[in-house]
């Protein structure tokens, strides 16, 4: 049986994020310059892309490029912001073809112009599909994110639109980015690094996590397959006991 085989289709994440990480050491491993990995990384995203859009995934959001990584060397801020955005201006058609929504959350003034119109053009032209929900979190951080739902809520109270006293977490979750997507269930990182980076703190409160050593341009659907069968060997309690799991388990299903 292949490993997709023994996938549980009515056990699937709705929503998988990624920690797309290890490009550049990649690329440096085989005697290259670190663009070099970044542009392998692209034929990840569309294998990863595709074999999430053939299981039903329903939300796939990857983390492309995160507020602090603005700060790396110049000549890899420039290719890397003109690949990401050349890849998904001339996926567009790809998308559409196969029903794929596009969403990006990020602090987009910090993108150059160019990069917005190409962005908001792809969300325009991919807006009416239906199928896979692709999330791109570009000049993204978590913290960023916060400080800018929080800044919202106070300018809201001030202005009588919100009342304080009766602030609760759906109303954060009203001024997230991720607003309009459920939380993760498996977040997945790349390339041997346990950590979160910045990325979904909030969303990411009981999602799974699956770290693997694999580098991000050698991770292909038979990789994704098998955090998705990790993913669903793990007894998600959300704070219950492991028997009171069990007496919640509906009898015939
Ligand atoms: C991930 O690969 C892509 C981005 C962060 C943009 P890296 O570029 O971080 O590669 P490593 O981690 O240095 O190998
Ligand atoms: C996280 O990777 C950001 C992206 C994958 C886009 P980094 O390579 O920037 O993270 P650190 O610096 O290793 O934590
Ligand atoms: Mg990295």
């Amino acid at each position: 049986m292949t490993l997709k085989d023994q996938i549980d289709i009515h056990r699937l994440p709705r929503h998988i994020a990624i920690i797309m990480d290890g490009n550049g050491r990649w690329a440096q491993e085989k005697g290259q310059d670190r663009l070099y990995g970044h542009f392998h990384g692209v034929e990840s995203v569309r294998n990863i892309v595709e074999g999430c859009a053939e299981l039903g995934i329903e939300y796939l959001t990857l983390y492309a490029f995160s507020t602090e990584n603005w700060d790396r060397p110049a000549n890899e801020v420039t290719g890397l912001m003109e690949l990401l955005v050349e890849t998904i201006r001339n996926e567009v058609p790809t998308l559409n073809k196969n029903n794929i929504r596009l969403h990006v959350i990020g602090d987009m003034s910090m993108l150059p112009e160019y990069a917005q119109k190409a962005l908001e053009e792809a969300l325009s032209l991919t807006s009416h599909n239906t199928g896979l929900n692709l999330v791109m979190a570009l000049s993204y951080s978590s913290r960023w994110e916060l400080v800018n739902a929080v800044k919202k809520i106070a300018e809201d109270v001030q202005a009588g639109k919100v009342d304080a006293a009766s602030i609760n977490q759906d109303t954060l979750q009203k001024y997230l980015v991720t607003s309009e997507l459920p939380d993760p269930e498996l977040m997945i990182r790349t390339s041997g690094e346990y950590r979160i980076s910045n990325f979904l703190l909030y969303q990411l409160a009981y999602a799974e996590l699956y770290f693997t050593s694999t580098r991000w341009p050698d991770f292909r659907k038979e990789h994704l397959y098998e955090a998705i069968l990790d993913f669903q060997k793990r007894e998600r309690r959300f704070g219950k006991t492991s028997d009171q799991l069990q007496d919640e388990i509906p009898v015939n299903v």
